[in-house]
């Protein structure tokens, strides 16, 4: 079966030639840390695009030099951004390129050592998130421990729309994000084979937060 029909409308491949010719850059070791820094920023701008594609516009009148026209604005939808520390950092900018009004929410997460689960260390969140509509990002899903559990503090501070932005995905991690939260919309730049031992995507791109803060 096809990634497209096991996960259908759920999950979206952002796979625009742009992309695809930015992630190959993105995921050769010989890449710096300036530049894969840059490059977390453009796809996560080419993935918030695809993010908003649903947002409602509204009718506005507006004078062009020629003549009035009637032309459509985004309604004034309340946004959020929650990256997951650390590597989830490199993704606000190009969002908020995209979209400047947007609040910030900070989620950090560890993993108990005895349980293996992932908790909340940090989490700093908009006063008015449950209103917002709130987009969780990281680079990497992998086994989905994290990204399932930033979705579940967010449900739980009443969070309705929740979407979620990563770059690449192994195959495993989708099906648990996707079968932990029943209306979470995921959105990746590429699906890869699997993960290693290790639990690092395959092929992927090695370890996105110490690529992009230069801590290798
Ligand atoms: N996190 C990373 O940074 N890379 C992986 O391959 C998996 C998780």
């Amino acid at each position: 079966m096809s990634f497209t029909e096991e996960f259908g409308t759920r999950v979206t491949v952002v796979d625009h030639p742009m992309v695809q010719h930015k992630l190959a850059i993105l995921r050769d070791e010989g890449t710096s840390s300036k530049q894969f820094r840059e490059l977390v920023r453009e796809l996560a701008l080419f993935e918030g695009y695809e993010a908003t594609r649903d947002l409602p516009l509204e009718d506005v009148r507006v004078k062009t030099p020629i003549t009035e026209a009637t032309c459509k604005m985004v309604q004034g939808k309340k946004l959020a951004i929650v990256p997951i520390l650390r590597a989830g950092l490199g993704m606000v900018e190009g969002m908020l390129e995209l979209m400047p009004a947007a609040k910030v929410g900070h989620l950090g997460m560890y993993r108990d050592e005895t349980t293996h689960e992932p908790h909340e260390y940090y989490a700093k969140m908009p006063e008015d998130i449950a209103s917002r509509e709130v987009l969780v990002v990281d680079p990497m899903l992998a086994t989905g421990g994290s990204a399932i559990a930033a979705l579940h503090y967010l449900r739980k501070c009443g969070v309705k729309n929740l979407k979620l932005a990563v770059i690449v995905a192994a195959p495993e991690g989708i099906r648990a994000v996707l079968a932990a939260d029943p209306e979470v919309q995921v959105f990746t730049c590429a699906i890869d084979q699997g993960m290693n031992e290790a639990c690092y995507i395959v092929p992927g791109l090695g370890d996105a937060g110490d690529r992009i803060f230069g801590t290798k």
